[in-house]
C-alpha cells in the first residue's frame, strides 16, 4: 500500500509517520509528501528521508478545482492508495474527496468535536478545560468534522502553559498517528 502525506508546516508528524513506515511498523510506504506552502520545512525533511516531496501551490492555479486536479494527477502518478493529513492547513474540496472517498484521514490536537479549526491548543487553554487530547478522524467536507477513528485524552495541570501542553500533544500525536495508520493499513489490506 502506498501513502501520501499532506503537510503545510514543520512536519513532525510527517517525519514520525515516514520513520514508522521505514521501520516496517506497518506494511505501507510513504511514497509522496505534498505541501501547499512554498519552502515548508516538511519538504526538506521528507526528501532527506528519501521520500518524494512536492510543493503544489494553490496560487499557481485558477481555481481550487484546478489545484486539486493537479494533486490528484500526482497521486495517481505515484499510485497512492491513502492520504494522511498532518498539519495541512486547508479544507479538502470535492475533487480530492471524490477521488479518494473514505481514504483521507487527519490528526487534530483536541478532543473533537471540541475546539475544531485553528489553534486548538490555545482554544483549550482559553476555555480552562481540565483535559484535552488528540483526535484522528476521517476527512469530510467540513472543518475537522469527519467520523472519529481514535482519540487520546491529555489531562491539563493547573500550571499548564502553551509550551508544556504543545509538548504533551506532540508526544501523544507521535504515538497515536502511527498506531492508527497501522490499524487502517491492516483494514485496507484485508479489504483489497
Ligand atoms: C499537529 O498538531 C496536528 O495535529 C495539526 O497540525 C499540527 C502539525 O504539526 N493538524 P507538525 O507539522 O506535524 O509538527
Amino acid at each position: 500500500m502506498r501513502l501520501a502525506i499532506f503537510a503545510s508546516g514543520t512536519g513532525s508528524n510527517a517525519v514520525c509517520l515516514i520513520e514508522a513506515a521505514q521501520a516496517n511498523q506497518f506494511e505501507a510506504n510513504v511514497a509522496l509528501v505534498i505541501s501547499d506552502k512554498q519552502g515548508a520545512p516538511v519538504l526538506e525533511k521528507a526528501a532527506a528521508l528519501g521520500v518524494r516531496a512536492e510543493q503544489v501551490l494553490p496560487a499557481a492555479f485558477e481555481s481550487k478545482k484546478a489545484y486539486e486536479q493537479a494533486i490528484v494527477a500526482l497521486l495517481q502518478q505515484e499510485q497512492i492508495d491513502f492520504i494522511l493529513l498532518a498539519g495541512y492547513m486547508r479544507l479538502i474540496g470535492p475533487t480530492l474527496l471524490g477521488a479518494y472517498e473514505g481514504k483521507i484521514v487527519n490528526i487534530h490536537p483536541s478532543l473533537l468535536p471540541h475546539f475544531p479549526g485553528l489553534d486548538a491548543i490555545g482554544q483549550a487553554l482559553d476555555a480552562g478545560v481540565s483535559e484535552t487530547g488528540v483526535t484522528v478522524h476521517y476527512v469530510d467536507d467540513g472543518m475537522d468534522t469527519g467520523p472519529i477513528i481514535a482519540q487520546e485524552t491529555i489531562p491539563l495541570t493547573l500550571q499548564e502553559t502553551r509550551e508544556s501542553l504543545t509538548k504533551k500533544v506532540q508526544t501523544v500525536e507521535h504515538s497515536l498517528y502511527p498506531a492508527v495508520v497501522k490499524q487502517l493499513v491492516c483494514e485496507q489490506s484485508g479489504r483489497n
